[in-house]
């Protein structure tokens, strides 16, 4: 007997080509996830229009960012990719789990709370967003969500706003729970803030040789490390760190002594670090390249990839009408 595979959903915004943090912290995870699950996999643009953007500049994020997890070794034949506003029963169910949202939950969450104190006024969907989040979910019967730890709250209300909603209308979703993935955190160039796109402080994924050299060169180091005699402490180094995600074991090793013992210099451990990487990345950045050169063909994956997520995404809808009492009787 074949039994069904439980089911994975996540989501990506697309903010623009993957950085090294994406990579390693989330990307190789989806990747490999596949195996144990069926998972789909969606690029939200509908969350992504909750903050200042430019049109055109939009389906170019979600452009590359695709061209990105294909390259990264996400395979189509084996999961559902897709594109969210392609399917748009996500925002039609936002709308229905909103009935059962209590507005001081959303008012609570804290990145809604971090974005409206930075910008003093903000729209509404900033404050809905984790409502559409839910739908993503809910509208899969995902049972598992691959979450990092910023996620997690808003997994949370996702599993409030479905047990509220099978308390008013009867038990039909299932309350996802976070995989909480063993992918690392990252942090930024800046060795402070885990990497991220908005804060700037980020190693892109799918640049040429000579731009990850002039990108790490720019890390934070040691900051006790003053001048090139002085020994250095490894153990409090960012560039250390990535080193232990990308470089060859003896590799890092091997920078470890030499930082102590003053037998190397920032510069030439950052370019040691920066040539792994164009070496580990090249395989990724040959095929984004190809892909790029046929964008007709990531275009219709994503399409292939909405198809079958609203095939699923309608058999939930019918039954959630029935269930609400909206519409003609089935
Ligand atoms: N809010 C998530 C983020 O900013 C992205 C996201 C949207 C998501 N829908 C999702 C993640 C559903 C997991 C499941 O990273
Ligand atoms: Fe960091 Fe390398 Fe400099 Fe040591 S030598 S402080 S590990 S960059």
């Amino acid at each position: 007997m074949t039994q069904r595979k439980p089911r994975i959903l996540s989501g990506i915004q697309p903010s623009g080509a993957l950085h090294l943090g994406n990579y390693l912290g989330a990307v190789q995870n989806w990747v490999r996830l596949v195996d144990d699950y069926d998972c789909f996999y969606c690029v939200v643009d509908l969350h992504a229009v909750t903050i200042p953007y430019e049109p055109a500049e939009l389906r170019e994020r979600i452009f590359e960012l695709a061209v990105g997890l294909l390259a990264s070794g996400l395979d189509p034949d084996r999961c559902t990719l897709f594109v969210q506003s392609e399917v748009p029963q996500h925002a039609e169910l936002q709308w229905l789990l909103g009935a059962v949202t209590p507005l001081g939950e959303l008012q609570r969450m804290t990145q809604f709370k971090d974005k409206s104190d930075q910008w003093g006024s903000v729209n509404a969907g900033l404050l809905t967003y984790p409502i559409l989040q839910a739908a993503d979910i809910l509208l899969y019967h995902a049972d598992r969500v691959p979450v990092g730890a910023d996620q997690q709250q808003h997994l949370e209300l996702t599993r409030e706003v479905a047990r509220r909603w099978n308390g008013r209308f009867g038990e039909y979703f299932p309350e996802p729970r976070p995989l909480l993935t063993r992918g690392a955190r990252i942090l930024g160039l800046d060795g402070v803030a885990k990497m991220s796109k908005s804060k700037g402080n980020y190693i892109p994924l799918l640049a040429e040789p000579d731009a990850l050299k002039s990108v790490v060169r720019t890390a934070v180091t040691d900051p006790a490390r003053v001048r090139k005699d002085d020994p250095g402490n490894p153990h409090v180094c960012n560039v250390f760190d990535l080193h232990g995600h990308v470089s060859p074991i003896e590799d890092r090793d091997d920078v470890e002594i030499l930082c102590q013992t003053a037998g190397i210099g920032c510069v030439q451990c950052k370019d040691r670090l920066s040539g792994n990487l164009a070496e580990l990345l090249a395989p990724i950045r040959e095929r984004a390249a190809e892909l790029r050169a046929h964008p007709d063909r990531v275009w219709r994956i994503l399409g292939d990839g909405a198809v079958h997520a609203r095939r699923v995404a309608d058999e939930t809808m019918v039954e959630v009408r029935a269930r609400m009492g909206l519409g003609p009787p089935a």
